[in-house]
Order: C-alpha cells, then structure tokens, then sequence
C-alpha cells in the first residue's frame, strides 16, 4: 500500500492528488492514507498535505526504501520487483540478517538493507564501521547451481558490479579493485565486499554479497585507525553529497547483469572485468594469509580468481584467500 501511494505521488508530481481519490483508489478509508503520510513523513519524505486540494510529494529521502531502489531497477534475478528488497533503519549486520533469511529459505535475488549496522562485519574477523545515513551497507543472496571449490569468481564478480555502478553513477571517479575486491580511490579504501557462504562439498546452498561503501561518510565518523588509508564517495567528489539511493541501485542493477552473464558464459567474462578495472596485477605485493606472508608481483588471476604471484627466483604461486600488502605501503 506504502509503495503504491508513493508511487501515486510520484506519478502526479506538483499536481496535488485528493485523498479521497488515493483511498477510492486503493480501497481503503482515508484514514488509512492519512496514517500512511504520517509514517511517510516519520521517514523523512516531505508531504504537503491540505484538506482542500489534497497532497503533494514535495521532497524524497536519500533512504534505502525498496520503492526507491526499485524504481531505478530493472533486474531480472536481484531484487527482480520491490518484495524482494527489506530495509531496515538499523541491524546489527545485513549479512546476519540475511543469512537467517537465507536459512528460512528465502529466494535468490534477495536483497537486505540498511541505514545503519551496529556491528558491521569486515573480512579476516574486522569491523565495517557503518555509521547511519552515510554509507550503503546492503547485502544480497545467490543461489548458484556450483559446488563451493568454483565460488571465487563470485566474490570477484561483487567488485566489478561496485566498480562499475560507482563509475555509472560518479563517471569523474575512477575506483580500481585491489585484490581480490576491495574498491579502491587514489588509493584509499571506499568501499569492501565480504562474501559469505554455506555449502555441502558438491554444492553451493547459499552465498552472501555483502557490500559496504563509504558514500557520504565524512573522514570524522571513522575510526581514527582508518583516517588515513579509507575515503568515501563524497570526499572525492569535490565533498559533493551523493545520492546513496543512485549508488546502492546502479550496483544492484550492475551485480544483476554480471550475475546474469556468468550463469550463461561462466567466469571467464567476469574475470576479464575484474582485470580491466583492477590496480594489483603488475605491482609489487606482499600476500599476508594464514600461512605467513609472501612477496612478490602480482602477475594474473588464474580461472579461478586465484591471484597469481611471482616470487623471487619466478616461481608463480596461486593465492586463493589472504590480504593484498602494496609494495610501497
Ligand atoms: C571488508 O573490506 O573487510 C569487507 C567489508 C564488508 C562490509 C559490508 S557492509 C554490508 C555487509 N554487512 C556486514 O556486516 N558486512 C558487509
């Protein structure tokens, strides 16, 4: 009902729409859309409302709402209609939320987000510092039909739909991938993508996407341990303000055509993204893993999103997990 009346609004523009007419029209009482205002505007939508002529939808929230996002959409598996997409003002992590989802059985292409995480969740067991309004922290689920040795490319595949939504969104910006898919500008971290999974040893039951971008978030709401190497959108676009809403939806629709293509084509497209936009191949890395660290140059991904390093006496040795160390760093 929420989505219809807003959409309603929407559709009229400056002209005011009588309640009288939205409640004829959707079947229910016009205290019913008096109280629908009411939590619209308790979400921070402007709504010029008068007894006479009717309401008008004057100012849209730079909010996470399924109505918003799927208004720019147009995805065949992520979040294909407005039901498959729940927000929340504040979770403990979208990733948590959405794997008890997952575990009830919810479909592939469903999509959780939120304003604000209180215990946001990085990659090797950090945190995400996600404080409220001023990032994108969402989460999304696939179901693909592969056992859980050939999932990589998937974590992969998550980072070039980042890139390539941020750059759609901020053509002036040129995010680059620093292995295997942290979203990197002027080389400070923006946004970082961890991905979950639940399997049997032939296959996949579920994987979790669960990307953080740093949107509007100004250099004082993080950690002071980040205010050197992390950015966020706003920074680098001249402290501009970015709509939260454009850049959540372009990587959805962006992450639904990638996801499309690899269950048709495989991997092989996805890593040729992922080595157009990427900044490690070439460059001299330290590879930091359970078993220690290793120096070398980063030279190719293999087929499977292995990341590929060249040690001193040229030996090439393929990295599946760990955390990538620029040489100059
Ligand atoms: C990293 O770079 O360490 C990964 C950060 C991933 C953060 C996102 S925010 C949405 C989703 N929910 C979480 O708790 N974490 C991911």
């Amino acid at each position: 009902m929420r989505e219809e009346i807003i959409k309603m609004l929407k559709k009229e523009g400056t002209v005011p729409l009588s309640g009288e007419a939205i409640a004829r029209k959707l079947g229910v009482s016009r205290t019913t859309v008096w109280k629908i205002m009411r939590a619209l505007e308790a979400d921070g939508y402007t709504i010029e409302g008068s007894p006479r002529r009717g309401y008008r939808m004057l100012q849209i929230p730079d909010r996470l709402f399924p109505s918003e996002l799927d208004a720019k959409l147009s995805s065949r598996i992520i979040a294909p209609d407005p039901t498959y997409i729940h927000h929340h003002h504040c979770v403990d992590s979208t990733n948590n939320v959405l794997k008890s989802m997952a575990d009830q059985g919810a479909p592939e292409g469903t999509v959780v987000v939120a304003e604000k995480q209180e215990k946001g969740r990085g990659r090797l067991g950090r945190n995400w510092s996600s404080p409220a309004g001023g990032g994108v922290y969402l989460s999304l689920l696939l179901r693909p039909p592969i056992p859980p040795q050939h999932a990589s490319p998937l974590t992969l595949l998550a980072a070039v739909a980042a890139c390539i939504g941020i750059r759609a969104v901020l053509p002036q910006l040129s995010p680059g991938i620093k292995w295997p898919n942290d979203l990197l500008l002027g080389g400070r971290k923006v946004c970082g993508i961890l991905c979950e999974i639940k399997a049997e040893m032939d296959l996949v039951h579920y994987l979790i996407a669960g990307i953080g971008i740093n949107v509007n978030t100004g250099l004082e709401d993080l950690p002071h341990t980040l205010q050197s190497s992390a950015t966020s959108l706003k920074l680098e676009n001249g402290d501009r303000a970015v709509s939260r809403v454009a850049v959540a939806a372009a990587i959805l629709q962006h992450y639904d055509e990638l996801y499309c293509e690899y269950l048709e084509a495989g991997a092989a497209p996805v890593l040729a993204r992922w080595r157009e936009y990427n900044v490690t191949l070439g460059r001299s890395v330290k590879i930091q893993n359970q078993s220690g660290l290793y120096a070398g140059i980063a030279r190719d991904l293999d087929s499977n999103g292995a990341l590929v390093v060249e040690g001193d006496s040229g030996e090439l040795r393929p990295f599946s997990a760990g955390e990538v160390v620029f040489g100059t760093q």
